[in-house]
């Protein structure tokens, strides 16, 4: 076997041999093992953000995008108003999916190597009544700068709104601690901090929120309302589950745990 390269970007990243080898035999979408290990490993997703209380966890197929895109369908409602904080591609790419579903955006955009302020966040929301959700992205992979979380967090939610986090980049490397940083819902992917293989993204989402979506999703495939409640109802997927994905995962949360 030829030696595997060593991937130094954000992900898709190296594996371990061990994540490597949990893949190498074939499940059904309805083997018990599998229905097992894919709860398991939603509840284990959840205790990274020490959300198990508060929280839920959605998984999705796809890249990181599209639990982005599912997420930002399915939590904001359609006549809600949102303002997506800016410094680089992903702040970016947030505010392309809402203007392509037709949902109200405002945007606050800063230099690339420039967090958002706080201040400039609490003005904005003190202005603007309308504004019911902050999209904001915790690591900003542009740069690889860390926003200031917690803050935005803070101010988010002295102003009754919500806050929706891209994880992507820092989830399992860098806290997002529930009980701290208050939030509506956070996405992240299996293979980058978590060191998973690429396929599935997830989203940690507030449960009451969740079951107050129900008809906000512009998309079949991207609604995560259905995805979570067919997945409680059965323990399966709807559509066709990335098995050897999970199975990658679970192996690799094996590894973070350690
Ligand atoms: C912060 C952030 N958000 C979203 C994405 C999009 O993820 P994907 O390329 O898996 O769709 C990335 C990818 O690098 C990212 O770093």
């Amino acid at each position: 076997m030829t030696k595997d390269p060593m991937l130094l970007t954000p992900g898709p990243l190296t594996t371990s041999a061990a994540t490597k080898r949990a893949m190498l035999r074939d499940w059904g979408s309805r083997d018990s093992n599998f229905i097992e290990t894919n709860a398991r490993s939603r509840e284990r997703l959840l205790a990274i953000a020490d959300a198990g209380d508060s929280h839920v966890c959605v998984p999705l197929q796809g890249s990181g995008t599209f639990v982005v895109e599912a997420v930002l369908g399915t939590i904001i409602p359609r006549h809600a108003k949102s303002l997506v904080l800016i410094n680089g591609a992903y702040g970016k790419r947030m505010a392309r999916i809402l203007e392509i579903m037709g949902r109200a955006a405002v945007t606050m955009e800063t230099p690339e190597d420039r967090p958002p302020s706080a201040e400039a966040v609490d003005a904005a929301l003190a202005e603007d009544g309308d504004v019911t959700h902050v999209l904001a992205v915790h690591c900003e992979t542009t740069t690889g700068i860390l926003n200031p979380i917690v803050d935005i967090a803070r101010v988010t939610a002295e102003r009754g709104r919500d806050l929706v986090i891209d994880a992507m980049s820092s989830f399992g490397a860098i806290p997002l601690d529930a009980g701290r940083v208050p939030f509506v819902a956070g996405m992240a992917s299996a293979n980058k901090c978590l060191e998973g293989v690429p396929g599935l993204g997830f989203a940690i989402v507030r449960r009451q929120a969740l079951e107050a979506a129900e008809g906000n999703a512009h998309s079949l495939s991207l609604d995560l309302f259905d995805q979570w409640r067919a997945m409680e109802g059965n323990g399966q997927w709807r559509f066709t589950p990335p098995t050897h994905v999970i199975f990658a995962l679970a192996r690799a949360l094996d590894q973070y745990e350690t």
